[in-house]
């Protein structure tokens, strides 16, 4: 599978960064595409203008495949008013004991059109489209397939695997409750969708036979190596990413992800209401109480987006998602090119050592 993965993506490595919205850069998704692995633009909150902006910048730095990543969403959110006005309370309440200038406002929009954002991933036409937060339709795969493009699903547990693989997509990322970021789930309740990745693996290769790609706390080459040990094509990385001077994570939270201890590492829903792992930070002790009578995904996040962007700029990574896997500290800042030969080199030398 291994093979089939790689020869089919036209990738030398069984490598792929993750796509973050938010976090990944055209400078970050070429570099690593360049370096052999699959660079994935994370293009959730991007504009439909941004997409195609981003993909031509990405084209102008490799010619080698790279993937662009959507959240699949309805195109309109109705929000219900009186959850908004209370979550605005809260949030500046806060923002005024954390002494920031900063206060909500009510966004244009809750998010970008989830079909404008699809037909500009069409038009960018990437070799490599993954999919999470759902499925997408079977006309929607139709017409990616029609445009050669190879379709990656996003899922948690084996039933999510085979609902992908059922519809017909070509590879299932297989997001293990180590991950970092929203956690991809859309059959079951968040809380019932935490599998880890050593269990997830085999159980999913038994039941699906396209191929598997492994997410969730890889940091380093022999992490990749007993992901395929377990079934997977490919290994998906993420937060080891993050730190790398291509990504655009805050300064104070790449600093924070290599002290971050394992037991501060947990499900966050108060910052954009959905399950997302990150840091238990001071944001995250103000909010969660009652996080449940916050509003749900995208409205709480399209509200404390700027209150992030702010307190980003104001060096506060303790008020920002500072999103990440459950090993972060194994996080290693250097340039993407530099990792991605690192990583190669202590897959090559787990692989030998494992049959000497
Ligand atoms: C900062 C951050 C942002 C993320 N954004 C996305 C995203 O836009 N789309 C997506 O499918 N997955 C996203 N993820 C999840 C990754 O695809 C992947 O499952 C995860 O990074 C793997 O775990 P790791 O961070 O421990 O490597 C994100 C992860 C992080 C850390």
């Amino acid at each position: 599978m291994r093979h089939v993965l790689t020869e089919r993506l036209g990738i030398s490595h069984p490598l792929i960064q993750a796509p973050m919205a938010g976090s990944t850069t055209p400078e970050l998704v070429s570099a690593v595409s360049q370096a052999g692995g699959l660079g994935s633009l994370g293009a959730g909150y991007l504009s439909p203008q941004a997409i195609l902006e981003q993909a031509a910048q990405v084209r102008a730095q490799t010619d080698k495949p790279y993937a662009i990543n959507l959240f699949v969403m309805a195109d309109e959110f109705t929000a219900d008013a009186g959850l908004v006005t209370r979550a605005r309370e809260r949030l500046d309440a806060l923002m005024v004991k954390e002494g920031l200038a900063i206060r909500t406002s009510l966004p244009e929009r809750w998010a970008f059109r989830f079909s404008d954002q699809l037909a500009a991933l069409r038009e960018a036409r990437p070799p490599v489209a993954s999919f999470a937060f759902d499925l997408i339709t079977p006309a929607q795969l139709r017409e990616l397939k029609q445009l050669d493009i190879y379709v990656i699903g996003t899922a948690t547990t084996v039933a999510e695997a085979k609902a992908w693989a059922e519809l017909g997509a070509d590879a299932v990322g297989l997001q293990g409750a180590e991950a970092g970021g929203h956690r991809g789930t859309f059959l079951h309740e968040p809380e019932d969708a935490l599998i880890g990745l050593f269990a997830l693996l085999p159980l999913a290769a038994r039941a699906v036979d396209i191929p598997l790609i492994a997410a969730g706390g890889i940091m380093d080459g022999r992490a990749m190596l007993a992901a395929e040990v377990l079934g997977a094509a490919a290994s998906q990385l993420g937060t080891a990413f993050l730190a790398c001077p291509e990504s655009s994570a805050a300064p104070a939270w790449k600093q924070d992800l290599q002290q971050a201890q394992d037991h501060q590492i947990t499900t966050i829903r108060s910052f954009s209401g959905r399950a997302a792992r990150g840091l238990r930070n001071r944001y995250v002790e103000a909010m969660s109480q009652r996080a449940e009578e916050l509003p749900p995904y995208p409205i709480l996040n399209a509200l404390t987006s700027p209150l992030r962007k702010a307190a980003a700029a104001a060096g506060r990574g303790d008020l920002i998602s500072e999103w990440c896997g459950q090993a972060a500290s194994l996080v290693r800042p250097m340039p993407a090119a530099t990792l991605v030969a690192e990583l190669m080199r202590e897959y090559a030398q787990a692989r030998a050592g494992l049959s000497a």
